[in-house]
């Protein structure tokens, strides 16, 4: 059985955090259906915004990956860090010393009035995008303030964690004509641009089926205090059981897919196995007395998804982050002509044998990864952050859509909501909102982009 989920049902079945969306739903329906009419947000879904020679910048959450995108800006040409905003005291006075190194003035400092700092940020300073590391309960609001006083919004991952916020941010870049981009960094990864450049040359043939996740163990890191000080990774994993980090895989599987351009999820299910590794991992670091040996986790250890899409393809994708094993995406996307696969080798396949994908190379690398190989060597995650944040501020000084929009950005955000509801409504199917409102069936698929 589906079980339907849309907006409508949401609001009928959401108590008071319902009526606080539907009082803003009624003053953005209004911007939305205007905003068909700008060019900002044209009615083919794509948003293309005038070129920004400068590029003024706030950078909210400068953390473990928030100071290597801070770094990579501060590369590009065209780029101004005009505010930076952490609550962390240390962390704040590194970002400002980070920009100072790079020869720019010092960045004006916030976040020492707290968690809502970045606020004051968006009141202060004239700016053409806030960028967002900050932890996940933040994302949605950081990046709805920022489109609402005039930025544009870039976050890291899941840019949004309800489906509520998914709505709400593109409701927001609808009515106040910003990019609100969910940044996900895995579509740039060199093996992911090659199978991307190999699937729009139809390698593959017509499209079938695709694996992918987020297989990491974490444990180290959701328990280290080192490393989350706050825990605050942790918590999702007490409260939610479910794929709640599905956009690594999906990211690149979408825009092979076209998804939300010319393609949609129509329906997914979902399936988590008992928890047990937080648990264990609790004991052993503290002893069975402490309270997180006494907590009980919600998220199972393994959560696997399949999603349907409306062409007739699956996605098998999985959340595998409290148990030991190697790190992984599972990458594979198989088609009518053949299939290649990534983790724990890259293959790929026209037939019965395997062949290293790397004999496709020379034919198939993608021109974006063969222009910026040596500038992205040494950046964070093998390259694929620089290239990602190199992308980013081309298409705004450019004026060109993004790679993933604000669509993109929800229909996988939504990801975590969904799977969600179909653990705890013991397996259901359940149907994937069409966030483009019926535009997925003109926007256009993310094309092999050669400029640079
Ligand atoms: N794409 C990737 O490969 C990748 C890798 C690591 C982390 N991430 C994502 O990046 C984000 C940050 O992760 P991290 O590992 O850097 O975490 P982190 O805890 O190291 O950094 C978060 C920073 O945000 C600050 N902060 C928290 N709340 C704030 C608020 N309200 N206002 C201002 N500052 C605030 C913290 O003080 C900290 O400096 C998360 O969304 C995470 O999922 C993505």
């Amino acid at each position: 059985m589906t079980k339907k989920y849309d907006r409508r049902d949401f609001l009928k079945n959401s108590g008071a955090a319902g009526i606080g969306l539907a009082i803003g739903g009624m003053v953005l329906k209004k911007a939305s259906a205007k905003s068909l009419i700008n060019t900002a947000t044209p009615q083919d879904g794509h948003f293309i915004n005038k070129p920004i020679e400068r590029v003024r910048i706030g950078f909210v959450g400068i953390g473990n990956q928030g100071s290597g995108h801070l770094r990579n800006l501060l590369r590009l040409e065209g780029v101004e860090l005009v505010a930076v905003c952490d609550i962390h005291a240390g962390h704040r006075d590194r970002a400002v010393k980070i920009v100072e190194k790079a020869g720019q003035p010092a960045p004006k400092a916030y976040g020492q009035k707290g968690i809502e700092d970045y606020k004051r940020m968006c009141d202060e300073n004239k700016m053409d995008l806030v960028y967002n590391a900050t932890p996940w309960e933040f994302h949605t609001p950081i990046c709805t303030y920022a489109m609402k006083t005039g930025s544009h919004a870039a976050t890291e991952i899941p840019g949004s964690i309800t489906i509520e916020e998914c709505w709400k941010t593109v409701e927001y870049a609808e009515k106040f004509k910003k990019h609100c981009i969910t940044m996900e960094n895995c579509n740039y990864d060199s093996t992911e641009l090659l199978l991307f450049n190999m699937v729009r040359q139809g390698v593959f043939g017509e499209l079938l089926h695709a694996e992918c996740g987020y297989l990491h163990d974490l444990r180290g890191w959701k328990f280290g205090e080192a490393y989350y000080p706050h825990d605050w990774r942790l918590q999702h994993s007490i409260r939610r059981n479910a794929d709640l980090y599905p956009t690594h895989g999906l990211g690149p599987i979408s825009q092979w897919m076209d998804i939300t351009r010319g393609n949609k999820f129509e329906h997914l299910t979902s399936f988590s196995t008992q928890s047990r590794g937080l648990k264990l991992e609790a004991i052993k670091r503290y002893g069975k007395d402490h309270p997180l040996a006494k907590t009980d986790y919600a998220l199972g250890d393994v959560v696997n998804t399949v999603i349907k899409t409306n062409r007739g393809q699956t996605i098998l994708v999985t959340h595998d982050t409290n148990s030991p094993r190697p790190y992984s995406r599972r990458i594979v996307i198989q088609g009518t002509k053949g299939l290649a696969r990534k983790y724990p080798d890259e293959k790929y396949s026209s037939g019965h044998k395997w062949q290293d994908l790397e004999e496709m190379k020379e034919k198939y690398d993608h021109p974006l990864k063969k222009a910026l190989r040596e500038k992205s060597q040494g950046a964070g995650h093998g390259g694929m952050d620089f290239i990602e944040d190199y992308r980013l501020i081309y298409c705004l000084r450019n004026g060109e859509p993004m790679d993933s929009d604000v669509y993109d950005g929800a229909s996988m955000n939504s990801v975590v909501t969904l799977s969600e509801r179909s653990i705890a409504a013991g397996n259901s199917s359940v149907q994937c909102p069409d966030f483009t409102r019926g535009k997925w069936k003109v926007r256009k698929p993310v094309p092999i982009v050669d400029k640079v």
